[in-house]
């Protein structure tokens, strides 16, 4: 009995690979390593002293999905494998449909034709938009103001069809709020090419010196210190969150959704604080223009989460810093 990973090799599912282990699950990961490293999945052995299985393949590739669920006694899917950048996604929509969505479908085919209907998503506060109210709660209004954000509403929307043609289907649909950190063996981490898009690998990034300085996207937000507002959660946090939402579809079918964050948001200036406090180290920022579509606050309402998983996220904001700083400074050029 194994659960099969898609998307494993990356950031989050790499993080959760180690739960999955350290919990006596068999991990299959299937990643075609557009976005990652195979020194991932070694550390992953390394860190846990318990094996993998891999394989290199593209969901859009129907035959060498197939040939997973042949070959392992697949039981459940974690599916993170997707493409995530928000202002590529605006250049190659097609590129971002066609994978995201397309790789889901064919995920979704091969699970339903060998009998495998328990499937974790990986959806996003991104489909949110622009919300009405903070905190945010399952049951506000959703609205994706970009490509990427649209895959991730459009796929919720096919899940939930599945679900109603087929009520044994048992899936999850997890909304990630801003999950930064890494493992705290300091052995894997988040490992972006080229300039990072997201504020804690840049921020790690300037305080390895390979970067300058910060840029900090606006400071005329309504926000007390006029910077954007995010709900950060520790990266091993969010995994456990996966291993709960798969107890929980394990014993009752149906789809459920759950926002996955602290509850606690912070501003861009408390993280450049919170990261000197934590690591002793100054990084120098420089105010500049917004970023387009960014709004001023985000953070979530984990309630329906901690009611219903018994999960809440249990890091702290330096948990946070001193996890991602020792990935940084052991690993200056990430994997390679
Ligand atoms: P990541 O890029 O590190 O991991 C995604 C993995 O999927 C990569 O290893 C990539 O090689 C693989 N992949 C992509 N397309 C594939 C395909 N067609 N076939 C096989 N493998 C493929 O990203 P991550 O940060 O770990 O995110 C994981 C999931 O969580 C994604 O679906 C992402 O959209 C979602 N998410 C991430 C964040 C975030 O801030 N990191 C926030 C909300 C939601
Ligand atoms: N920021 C900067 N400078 C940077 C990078 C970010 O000031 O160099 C600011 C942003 O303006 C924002 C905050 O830091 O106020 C967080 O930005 P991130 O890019 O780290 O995160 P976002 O909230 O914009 O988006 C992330 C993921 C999305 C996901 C969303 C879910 O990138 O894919 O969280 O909430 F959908």
């Amino acid at each position: 009995m194994a659960i099969l990973v898609t998307g494993g090799a990356g950031y989050i599912g790499s993080h959760t690979c180690i739960q999955l282990l350290k919990e006596n699950y068999e991990v299959v990961v299937l990643d075609n390593l557009s976005n990652s490293s195979p020194k991932a999945l070694q550390r992953i052995e390394e860190i846990t002293g318990k094996t993998v299985m891999f394989y290199q393949a593209d969901l859009l590739d129907r035959q060498a999905v197939e040939r997973v669920f042949e070959e392992n006694n697949i039981t459940g899917v974690l599916h993170f494998a997707g493409l995530k950048a928000v202002g590529e996604s605006v250049e190659k929509p097609l590129y971002y449909y066609h994978n995201n969505i397309t790789g889901t479908l064919i995920l979704c085919e091969t699970m339903r034709s060998c009998g495998v209907k328990t499937l974790v998503f990986s959806s996003s506060a991104t489909v949110y938009g622009t919300p009405e109210r903070v905190p945010i709660s399952e049951e506000a209004p959703t609205g994706a103001a970009n490509p990427y954000g649209r895959t991730k509403l459009m796929i919720e929307e096919i899940l939930r069809d599945l679900h109603q043609a087929d009520s044994d289907w048992r899936i999850a649909l997890l909304r990630y709020f801003n999950p930064i950190g890494a493992d705290e063996s300091g052995r894997i981490g988040e490992d972006p090419t080229g300039l990072p898009n997201n504020l804690m690998p840049f921020i790690t990034q300037v305080a390895v010196g390979k970067r300058d300085k910060l840029m900090v996207f606006g400071d005329d937000y309504d926000t007390p210190d006029g910077t954007g507002i995010r709900d950060y959660i520790h990266v091993t946090d969010l995994a456990e969150g996966h291993l709960k939402a798969l107890e929980k579809i394990a014993a009752e079918t149906g789809v459920k959704t759950y926002n996955l964050g602290t509850g606690f948001g912070y501003s861009v200036l408390d993280i450049v604080h919170a990261f000197l406090e934590a690591t002793g180290v100054q990084v120098p920022y420089e105010i500049t223009d917004r970023r387009p579509g960014d709004i001023a606050s985000c953070y979530a309402d984990p309630s329906l989460a901690e009611k219903e998983l018994g999960w809440r996220a249990k890091k702290t904001i330096r948990d946070m810093c001193c996890d991602a700083w020792r990935w940084q400074q052991h690993n200056p050029n990430g994997y390679q």
